[in-house]
Order: C-alpha cells, then structure tokens, then sequence
C-alpha cells in the first residue's frame, strides 16, 4: 500500500460515516446562505481568492468545462462571465445546491447543464472535457477515487484546476488555522441560525482538514496518478492552495 493509499484509507475510517448521512444534509440546511456565509466566514477573503483562481483557469471559445461538486455555481458562472462561449457543466449531490446555484446562472443569463450524482462515478464518458475544476469540496471525497474520474473524463492535453483548503505543511501554523476555524465555523452557524446538522458538523470540518493533504503532497499525489506539468501555489501559509494539473 502506497503512503497515499495508507492516508486515504484512514480518511475514510475516520469520515466515510459523516461523508455518507450527514454532508449531503448539511449542504441542504446552508444552500439557501451559502454563499454569504463563506463571505462572512473568510472575511471577504474567499471572494479574492476565487478571483485569484478563475485568473489562473485557461478557456477557450467553444470549450466544454465540468465544475466537480459544483455546490451553487460559484466557479460555472464566473468561468461564463470570463467567456461566455463555453459549454458549462455542473455535477453536485445536492439538489438544494444546484438548485440554488440553477437559479443564481438563470438570472445572470447563464446557461450550466447540472447533473445531481455523486462524484465518485462522473456521468460522462472517457476524454470528454477541455477542462475540469473542483473547487472546495476536495475533504469531503476520497481523494484518488475522484482524481482518477476526473483524469478519465478529461480529453488528452485538457487540464484539471483545484482550489481548497488544505492542510498547512507548518505544525504550528496547523494548529492555530484549526483553532481560528473551529471558533469561526461555530460564530458562523449561530450567526446564520444553521440547522442541528451544520452545528454538529463544526468539529468534523476541522478534523478533516487535519487528516488532509498539504500543498506538496496534493501535488505528488496528482502526478502519482497520471497527470504532468503539475503546478501547486500555496497561498496563505498553506492554509488554501491552488494546482493545476495536465492529463497525458
Ligand atoms: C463546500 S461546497 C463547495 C461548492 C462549490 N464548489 C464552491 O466552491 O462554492 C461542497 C459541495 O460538494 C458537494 N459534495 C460533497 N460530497 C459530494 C459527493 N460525494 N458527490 C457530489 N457532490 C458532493 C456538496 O453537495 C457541496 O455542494
């Protein structure tokens, strides 16, 4: 067993419970607040920071993108807004998500073709996209089952672009970014009266970002798996990074 394998395997004792009954109702309980939420929660941080990502996102007129657990749209409508000739797609469990995130692309004059399935199994066939990207959600999935989909679906030459919270390389570092987290997610859900699962959910958010990978290793484990030209940025102390990553 690889050191990879070894680390997703533990993940996924760890989670696969929560990852399986609650996820899907904690993002049914937020949709409707998501977005300002994350506003809230980053301080207006996570809004430049997608900015920063969408710059980095090469598209052409005329691509076919996927957005991977694509929540309410964030990713499909600003990727639309830098060129709207893409064929944009969407895949997300959560119908309360998409439906959201439905709704936000309709009223910018957008078009994104949403499927609700799970990740783990994309419903499109071998080299079919230019460009895939999936922006925080990465801690909710096993890994190398996901990044392998995601290396089937795409087209030879298509890239891959990931943007998520990771876990910071610097011990110290790692445990105050968790102690600001915890004592944010909570001032959050009060804030925004979340539900019982959101609430319950404060220590597992924290926890994984612990079991997860640092900016270095998500980079190793992208070209373990096939993909070349693997370029990570860790930003923030490596509390957030972004990579780019070809399929051969
Ligand atoms: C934190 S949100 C991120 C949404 C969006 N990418 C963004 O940046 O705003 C995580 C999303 O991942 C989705 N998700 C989690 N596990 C999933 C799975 N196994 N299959 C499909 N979607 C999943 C959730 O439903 C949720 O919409």
């Amino acid at each position: 067993m690889t050191s990879f394998q070894k680390k997703e395997h533990a993940r996924q004792e760890a989670f696969e419970a929560i990852w399986e009954s609650q996820i899907n109702a904690v993002f049914a309980d937020v949709a409707a607040t998501y977005d300002k939420a994350n506003d809230y929660a980053s301080l207006g941080l996570l809004k430049s920071l997608r900015r920063r990502f969408i710059a980095t996102i090469d598209v052409e007129p005329g691509q076919r993108v996927l957005d991977v657990c694509a929540g309410t749209n964030v990713v499909g409508i600003e990727l639309l807004k830098k060129q709207p000739q893409l064929d944009v797609y969407a895949v997300d469990r959560s119908d309360a998500m998409q439906q959201v995130g439905k709704q936000r692309a309709t009223r910018q004059g957008f078009d994104i073709k949403g499927r609700i399935c799970d990740v783990h199994q994309l419903p499109f066939p071998d080299n079919h996209f230019d460009v895939v990207t999936l922006q925080y959600a990465t801690r909710h999935l096993r890994v190398i089952d996901v990044f392998t989909e995601i290396n089937r679906v795409l087209k030879h030459g298509g890239k891959f672009y990931h943007f998520d919270m990771l876990r910071p390389a610097n011990k110290f570092i790692e445990n105050a970014y968790c102690i600001y987290l915890k004592g944010c997610l909570k001032t959050i859900s009060w804030a925004i009266h979340s539900g019982p699962d959101a609430v319950a959910c404060c220590d597992y958010f924290v926890d994984a970002i612990r079991l997860f990978y640092s900016t270095e290793e998500l980079s190793r484990l992208l070209s373990d798996l096939g993909f070349y030209d693997v370029r990570g940025r860790s930003l923030l102390g490596g509390t957030v990074a972004m990579h780019r990553a070809c399929k051969a």
